[in-house]
């Protein structure tokens, strides 16, 4: 791996990082003003930078070759493709929102898997932005530049995603996980430790092949927004679930039916799991696991059958709850285990997929972990 001093001729001004996150529950209602809670991974990407006076960023990654150059002055959406999209996309956000942040070198590093529904772009976004602003001593609030983050991406990226990845990235904590509000945008740090239970959380990534995420995650999102329209409300979140099956009944569509009904079930769910963890019943949320993964796959229809094989064989080998987590087509479950039955449960997946002949499923920790920060 080639060093900072040897890609760009100079000494780096500090480091910053932003970490990947998985969801605990609340899938795909981020885009409907709903509720999500997030943990933060201890897997990162780390943004090394220096100061350049030419207004120029230059920027390279330890996974790929050749170094991108691009004036800041000159971004527009789209100007930059492929992997550097990310950074330029960052850099052109901040110039858009007024903060002077000049040029600069940046090295890109990471062991966070892409492509792994572990939101790997948001926190590229991330950490280039606190990078970017760091280098400078432009001090912005955590959810600003989640929100910056998330205006990238839509504007300058293309993707149409919602506010989650970001907000994970930038104001998660250790030990915790984030219960974030989005209409009411307010966050709350719900203690998350389920070693302390004698419980394990297992984030298995299914290494499903890429199936068409992007234009089905752009479906999902548009059947959402005509829905609330069609119940002439602003978002999916005005219909409480007490009023769900007068809703549906109002919906002719029976695909668009479904896809309400997952959005309004899995916002009560959330509110059940923070409840429950609230009451220290941490156990008592491995069904709730397990019914959203029932409502994403049936409803929501976004599972794959690795997906699917990996939450039944947790479920059959004791897990007390298991789901996808992301955006889905593919990315990682979650299986909340007794701490001791933790390793047979991989053991079962690992088997079932040898079986199934899927790929070798990939097991992370799933340490609670904090946000972006500064790390020298
Ligand atoms: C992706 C998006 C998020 C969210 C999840 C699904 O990760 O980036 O905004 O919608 O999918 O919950």
């Amino acid at each position: 791996m080639s060093s900072f001093e040897d890609v760009f001729g100079t000494t780096p001004d500090g480091s910053w990082r932003a970490p990947g996150r998985v969801n605990l529950i609340g899938e795909h209602t981020d885009y409907n003003d709903g509720l999500v809670l997030p943990i933060a991974l201890p897997n990162r990407i780390l943004v090394t930078a220096s100061k350049r006076d030419d207004g120029r960023i230059r920027v390279a990654s330890t996974g790929h070759r050749g170094v991108i150059q691009f004036a800041v002055d000159e971004l527009g959406p789209g100007s930059v493709g492929d992997w550097a999209a990310y950074p330029a996309g960052a850099a052109w956000i901040l110039r858009e929102s007024g903060y002077a942040i000049g040029g600069a070198n940046l090295l890109v590093d990471s062991d966070l898997p892409s492509g792994a529904g572990l939101s790997s772009s948001a926190a590229l976004l991330c950490a280039t932005s606190v990078a970017l602003l760091g280098l400078r001593d432009i001090d912005v609030d955590p959810g600003e530049v989640a929100r910056l983050a998330q205006r990238a991406e839509n504007q300058y990226v293309g993707a149409p995603v919602g506010l989650m990845d970001q907000m994970a990235s930038m104001c998660c904590t250790a030990g915790h996980a984030l219960y974030f509000d989005i209409r009411a945008m307010s966050t709350e740090q719900i203690p998350f430790d389920p070693a302390a239970d004698d419980l394990a959380l297992l984030v298995v990534d299914v290494k499903a092949p890429h199936r068409h995420v992007d234009g089905e995650y752009a479906a999902r999102r548009k059947s959402c927004e005509q829905a609330a329209a069609e119940l002439g409300v602003p978002a999916l979140r005005s219909i409480a679930f007490e009023e769900l099956a007068a809703a549906l009944d109002r919906l002719p569509d029976d695909v668009v039916r479904r896809r309400v009904r997952h959005v309004v079930t899995e916002i009560r769910r959330v509110e059940d799991a923070v409840a429950l963890m609230h009451a220290g019943r941490l156990r008592d949320v491995g069904p709730l696991f397990t019914a959203s993964h029932a409502s994403l796959r049936d409803d929501f229809e976004i599972t794959v059958p690795e997906l699917d094989v990996a939450v039944d064989t947790a479920l059959a080998a004791g897990a007390l709850g298991a789901r996808m987590t992301g955006g889905g087509f593919g990315g990682c479950i979650i299986a909340l285990t007794e701490a001791g039955t933790a390793d047979s449960v991989l053991a079962a997946i690992e088997k079932a997929f040898a079986e199934h002949g899927f790929n070798t499923p990939n097991a992370l920790a799933a340490t609670p972990s904090a946000g972006a920060s500064r790390v020298g």
